[in-house]
């Protein structure tokens, strides 16, 4: 299995051209491809203290130990998108969530731009016909407070196996009608990178309050049922440190809390 660059490179200009999703352009970054590494998180931190600066992404055909949230592995192999861009955000530790929450709008934003309906579970899953398209791994590094670096993971499902409750794009369009198809990993890669990067400085440019409005437009969890502690209660928005809004009713008294992404985890609809 190849990676052709070119098709890459045709589609990043592509989109570049239509202006999409945001107004202004946003300038390709190098790119390593690899075929198996560990994880392509791994490697960008390599690639980072090798003395790389950023922004910069690496792509990998097949990984051998996918990072996935909580500790746990994201299965790799050949026909997914292995994906992670580096950035130096200089934003402050405890707007980590901004990050999160500007990826998954970045990129499910322009998935939705080429015809594919795809939302958000809280924080930061990837969902198409209900089930799983993908993930973001972010991992950082800080000094006095400050994010100095960022690697972003992304793992999409293309042509890959995928696990119970999980979707492929392959599969999806084997099934759907859709038009403006995406026609080969190369040029999901292209608009996964355009779409991290330009959800970011959609966050740079209209400022937290805004992007959790537009990201709250595509939060499938918005107005899901959940029980914390035995009560039930409503999603019912995210603040801006990314956490949970929940109304919780109990005994005729309504109360509302904010939920951190390790005090609750949300199942599939
Ligand atoms: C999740 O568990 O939902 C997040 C999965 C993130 C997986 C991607 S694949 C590319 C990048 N490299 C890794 O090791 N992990 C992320």
């Amino acid at each position: 299995m190849k990676f052709d660059v070119q098709i890459y490179q045709e589609t990043w200009q592509h989109i570049a051209r239509q202006g999409f999703p945001i107004e202004s352009t946003i300038q390709s970054i190098p790119l390593e491809v690899f075929a198996t590494i560990t994880s392509t998180n791994t490697k960008l931190w390599e690639l980072i203290d090798r003395g790389n600066s950023t922004p910069l992404a690496a792509i990998a055909l097949k990984q051998t130990a996918g990072k996935g949230q909580w500790g746990r592995v994201w299965q790799s192999s050949l026909g997914g998108l292995y994906l992670s861009v580096g950035i130096s955000p200089q934003i402050s530790l405890s707007n980590n969530a901004h990050l999160i929450m500007s990826t998954a709008w970045g990129i499910a934003t322009i998935l939705r731009n080429y015809s594919l309906p795809v939302s958000l579970k809280w924080p930061n899953d990837l969902i198409l016909d209900g089930c799983k398209l993908g993930g973001i791994k972010i991992e950082t590094r800080t000094q006095q407070q400050q994010i100095t670096h960022a690697v972003i993971g992304i793992g999409i499902n293309w042509t890959n196996a995928v696990p119970p409750m999980a979707i492929n794009l392959q599969s999806y369009y084997q099934k759907s009608q859709a038009s403006d198809r995406i026609s080969s990993l190369e040029a999901l890669s292209a608009i996964a990178i355009y779409g991290i990067l330009s959800g970011y400085k959609y966050y740079q440019q209209v400022g937290i309050e805004r992007l959790v409005n537009s990201y709250l437009k595509i939060l499938l969890t918005l107005g899901q049922t959940i029980t914390f502690n035995g009560c039930l209660g409503e999603v019912v928005g995210v603040s801006d440190r990314g956490e949970l809004k929940v109304k919780l009713t109990s005994e005729g008294a309504t109360t509302i809390i904010n939920l951190s992404p390790g005090q609750i985890s949300l199942g599939y609809r």
